[in-house]
């Protein structure tokens, strides 16, 4: 497959941790300079490093960034489209999730999943925009969820931002598409990291040993590919939706979940 991604500048939010872990280390496979951005600036160094260790021609690095704040994010992007000739790819990957039934749900668990999941993907889309629209071309990329397209118990708050995400994908979609720009979505099955794969800042920091091995077992027999999804699994369909390969593809919104939905 040719992706058409060497050398290409790849903005990844969250991209120390976990699915933006593997995401960026995937771009970095392909020869792009991916741009680790990340709260967790020692985390992203360290996947910054093995990104590089690659030795795939692309130079990987990270920048620090609360993508919760839209003068961060407008000053980290104008930075770095200025450092490297624009932003040809957005990877939009921070966000989280408080697991509790809707009724005892409380407004601050909705403001704050809503600025994590939701205004985290308005800040960055809104703030690479400029770029792509003078550049005629690039590709966004949405981590959602299919909770957002099925909905999930003890997740309704959630579900509600990350159906924003994707309903908000492609009306931008429609926007911008007579630039060159396309917006599609991916939605991971579930995907508990290693240990050596989160830093600080991820949900799962501290996590290990959350599921017993028969919980994990029995995880399995509800996907019908009969095993639990990995970040590489996710980072893959990715790289594929951001790459040249799929230039007549956008508004999409595709499941990498073994088969667990199928909507
Ligand atoms: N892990 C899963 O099972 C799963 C399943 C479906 C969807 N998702 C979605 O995939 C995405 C990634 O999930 P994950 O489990 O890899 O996350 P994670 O919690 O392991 O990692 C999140 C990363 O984002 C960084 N981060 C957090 N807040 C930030 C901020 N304000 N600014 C910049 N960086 C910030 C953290 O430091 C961390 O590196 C999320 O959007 C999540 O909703 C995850």
């Amino acid at each position: 497959m040719e992706t058409g991604l060497a050398k290409k500048t790849v903005v990844v939010t969250g991209g120390g941790s976990n699915i933006g872990r593997a995401i960026s280390l995937a771009f970095a496979g392909e020869g792009a300079n991916v741009v680790i951005t990340d709260l967790d600036e020692a985390q992203g160094k360290k996947v910054a490093d093995q990104a590089n260790a690659l030795g795939k021609g692309g130079v990987s690095k990270v920048v620090k960034l609360d993508v919760t704040k839209i003068t961060e994010v407008e000053s980290v992007f104008k930075k770095i489209a200025e450092e490297s000739g624009g932003i040809h790819v957005l990877v939009n990957v921070v966000g989280g999730d408080v697991l509790t039934m809707f009724k005892d749900t409380t407004p601050e668990i909705w403001d704050k999943l809503i600025l994590l999941n939701y205004r985290t993907f308005l800040n960055s889309v809104k703030s690479v925009l400029p770029y792509m629209i003078s550049q005629k071309g690039g590709s966004i990329v949405s981590i959602a969820s299919d909770a957002g397209r099925v909905g999930e118990a003890k997740e309704a708050v959630y579900s509600g931002t990350k159906g924003a995400v994707i309903a908000a994908s492609k009306s931008i979609a429609k926007e911008v598409g007579r630039y060159g720009i396309r917006l599609n979505m991916v939605c991971p099955g579930m995907t508990i990291p290693k240990s050596d794969e989160v830093g600080e800042g991820s949900a799962w920091k501290g996590q290990e040993g959350l599921f017993s091995p028969e919980v994990l077992e029995s995880i399995k027999k509800l996907y019908p590919l009969r095993r639990i999804g990995t970040g590489d699994d996710t980072a893959k369909a990715v790289v594929f939706l951001a790459s040249d390969a799929a230039d007549f593809i956008t508004g999409q919104t595709l499941s990498v979940s073994g088969g667990f939905t199928m909507v």
